[in-house]
This record gives structure tokens, sequence and C-alpha cells, in this order.
């Protein structure tokens, strides 16, 4: 028995531009922050990049027709803000009009998380600028595709781009602010808030965000330990939320730390809490959270470490399954994060997971042909039934697209980790559907359609 969703409920796969499109130098593409941090050596493991990635770039019409041949209504790409700056729209056009020929609906993401270098060389999304940048791009796009595309999502987990790219040193563009960080937060807001108005102002019919989130538990119940999940919930979830949906940061620490004058602060968050007509969760594991154990080592307990004297320390997650990523599998985080939203968010729009898979190892395809990747469908059925549970809550959920469509350059980890339903040979670049492709097919097509 698959899981069962409502008359309507829009199925859908997911990628991004540099994980997937390769031609990194195609129709004078200039480089984003992850050709220059790949290009560093010792920052992907394997010291590999997405220069070629998967040949999207070539090979889009193969890979839109594999993606339609599941059955799903709806495929989530992105574009790449540097090679629609060097006025490559036209690789664009091509994909869109190859989607709707497919029968799919298109849904593009403005940004996820490749930023032009030349933006970055002006200060990057620490620099108020490139927010209005964003929104020129976003002009650009509309105006171009906008006769073709009625959803569009603004921005990809501002969080993690933040934690990851400038808290942190671990992804592009490795800045390592520290709590420093909060206003490439901001600033990401601002340009989702503006990009928002562009898009309305030419037409986009259905406008969302896909927000990565997820259930912050502390390791105890002590005041020390909640304090320091509640911090570290407001850092990584609320923050890139609740401006959104409540139009105010979740504390005044933040508030603060934004580093914007009060009053041109109440006038971004004014922008920032645009009506949205859909709301993109991605959601892979929950996080458990101490306050730090003096001499105790953290290193390893996420994918990226914590610096020592933050306020909070991440501790594993209780859980008897993993992907092969080290992920903890606990599909009922799902359920929870999404109850959550419900509970804080009043005016929560509705709901699509814009962003659910798993990473495990998958052997080549066998003289069967065939890539058995049965973990991976378990995991798909414990996360689609984990949506489900959240809609008999009363969580209004109305699509779901797994993550990835295929095989893909997957950041700091390279190659190694495949979250893909379609398996790709990364030598020769051939494409297998994988088991879980059959699954999810027949999946969707079980469904009962209105
Ligand atoms: C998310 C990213 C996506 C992919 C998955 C595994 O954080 O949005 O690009 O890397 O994780």
């Amino acid at each position: 028995m698959y899981p069962q969703f409502p008359p309507g409920f829009r199925f859908g796969m997911s990628t991004s531009a540099y994980q997937i499109e390769g031609a990194a130098d195609a129709g004078g593409k200039g480089p984003s922050i992850w050709d220059t941090f790949t290009a560093q050596g010792g920052t992907v493991r394997n010291g590999q990049d997405g220069r070629v990635a998967i040949d999207h770039y070539h090979r889009y019409a193969e890979d839109v027709a594999l993606i339609a041949g599941a059955g799903v209504q709806d495929y989530r790409f992105s574009f790449s803000w540097p090679r629609v700056l060097a006025g490559d729209v036209d690789f664009y056009e091509r994909l869109v009009d190859s989607i709707l020929e497919n029968g799919l609906r298109p849904v593009p993401t403005l940004y996820h998380w490749d930023l032009p270098q030349e933006l970055e060389d002006a200060g990057g999304w620490m620099n108020r600028d490139t927010a209005h940048r964003l929104a020129d791009y976003a002009s650009t796009l509309v105006l171009r595709l906008g006769d073709r595309v009625r959803d569009w999502i603004t921005m990809n987990e501002m969080n993690v781009h933040t934690l990851y790219g400038y808290a942190l040193g671990d992804h592009a563009p490795a800045r390592g602010l520290g709590l420093g960080a909060l206003p490439a937060g901001h600033h990401q807001l601002l340009a989702h808030g503006l990009a928002v108005q562009v898009l309305r102002t030419h037409g986009a019919r259905s406008v969302g965000i896909a927000n990565q989130h997820f259930p912050v538990t502390p390791a105890t119940d002590s005041p020390e330990d909640v304090a320091a999940a509640t911090l570290f919930s407001d850092l990584t979830n609320w923050t890139f939320s609740d401006p959104i949906l409540l139009g105010d940061y979740p504390s005044e620490l933040i508030r603060a730390g934004v580093g914007v004058p009060d009053a041109q602060l109440d006038r971004d968050l004014e922008l920032i809490k645009a009506r949205l007509d859909f709301y993109g969760v991605n959601y892979y594991e929950p996080t458990m959270i101490e306050a730090p154990r003096v001499g105790k080592d953290y290193s390893g307990v996420l994918e990226v470490d914590i610096p020592e004297g933050m306020p909070f320390s991440p501790v594993p997650v209780k859980s008897d399954e993993r992907t092969d990523f080290g992920w903890a599998i606990v599909p009922s985080g799902l359920t929870d994060i999404l109850v959550t939203l419900k509970e804080r968010y009043p005016a929560l729009p509705p709901v699509i997971i814009t962003e659910n898979g798993a990473s495990f190892h998958d052997a080549a395809p066998g003289p069967d042909g065939r890539v058995h990747d049965e973990r991976r469908i378990a995991y798909l059925d414990a996360h689609l039934s984990a949506v489900a549970d959240a809609i008999s809550a009363g969580v209004r959920v109305d699509g779901y697209y797994c993550w990835s469509a295929l095989d893909n350059f997957e950041w700091a980890a390279g190659f190694d980790e495949r979250f893909g339903l379609i398996y790709v040979d990364f030598s020769d670049l051939s494409r297998t559907p994988k088991d879980s492709y059959y699954w999810y097919r027949d999946l969707i097509a079980s469904q009962a359609r209105s």
C-alpha cells in the first residue's frame, strides 16, 4: 500500500543548477563562488568540482524526458545567475520549453547558492546591494520566461547558505564570520522580498520560497541545554521564516545582529513579509543541541564543525538508522516540523515539500541493468507517510518534490553522495532509473486523481 494524498496533490523532483549543469564556461559564463571555491583545492572531497557535473546543460532533453517518465507533475530546477548575467537565457528558454512539451510544470528557483564571483568580489551577501542585484536578475528572467512559467521560488535554504558559507567555512564563499554572518542572512531575506515584488509586478501567478527546517531538541531538560537549543533554532530555523511569516526576527539579539538601523529594518521587514502563494519546506534530519560541556570533543557530529566558543553544541540525534551520508533517518521529524510551522504561523501558506531525500552509495547497474536501492524506497515511503500524517493533523501540504531527480555534485561532499532517483555513471554520464524511480512512478500512478 502506498501512502495516499488528497486529490490535486502535486508530485515532483528537484535539482539545482551548479549541481547538474556543468558547462562552466559555455556562452561566456563567468565563475560563480562555487567555481572559485572548488578550484581552491582541499575544499571538496576528492578535489572534485561542478565544471562538468552531469552535463545537464547539453543533456537536458534526455533528463527532462526521464523525469516526465516518472509521472510527476512538477520539475523544480534553478537558474545559474552567472549564466544569466552572461546573457545566456536561451538555455533556460530551451529547458522550459522542453519541460512544458513533456507535460510538466516548471518550478524554477532564482537562487540556489551559486552567486556570481563578481558580486562576491563586491561583498557578496554581506553587501546590501546584492539584494537589489538579485531583483534585477529576477526581472530579466520573469520578462523572458513569465509567459511560460507560472510558479517561482525565490531563494533556496538561506539558512544553510548563511551558516555553511558565511558563518563557517565549509561551503562557498567560506567566510568564517561566526555570528557576524547575520547580515548575509538579512540581505538574502531582503532579496527575497524584492524578488517577490518584481515577480508579481510582471505577472507571476504563484510565488514561494524553499527554506530548510528541522526540529531542534535539547539533549536534556536542563535550563542550559534548553536555552542553547532555543538559540540554535532561532538562528537556523526562525531567523529565516519569522521575518517572512510574522514580519519580525525571533529575538532582540538577532535584530541587533543583522546590523541594520531600526527605521530601515522596519521598512525591510515590511517588504520581506510579502504574501506568498506557497511555502517550500526542505527536510532532511532533526538536530539535537546541548550547552557546550567543558573539555568534550564535538567534532564530526554535524557535516560541519561548529567552532569552539559558540554557545551551543550539536550532539548525535538518537536514531537506529542513518543514510550513507551519516544523516539520521527520522521521518517523524518531518511531521513534527510541519505541525510546528502551522502552530507558529497562523498565516502559513499551503506548504510544498520542495526537497526531501537520501544519499545511499548505490552500486552501478548490475547484469539485470537495474539499480536496487531498497533503502531509498524505504526512506521515501516513510517520509511520504510522515507528510500524510501532517495532512491528517491539519497541515495543508499541496505537494512533495524529492531530492533529487539525478545523482549530482553534492557540494563539499563531491560526487560520493548519491541522492538521485536516476543513477548517473560519472565516467560516461549515462543515466539509469533506479528502483526508487519506478517505485515513485507507481506511487504517483496509485493516487486517486480528481
Ligand atoms: C540541501 C540543498 C540541496 C542538496 C541537498 C542534499 O541542503 O538545498 O542542494 O544538496 O541538501
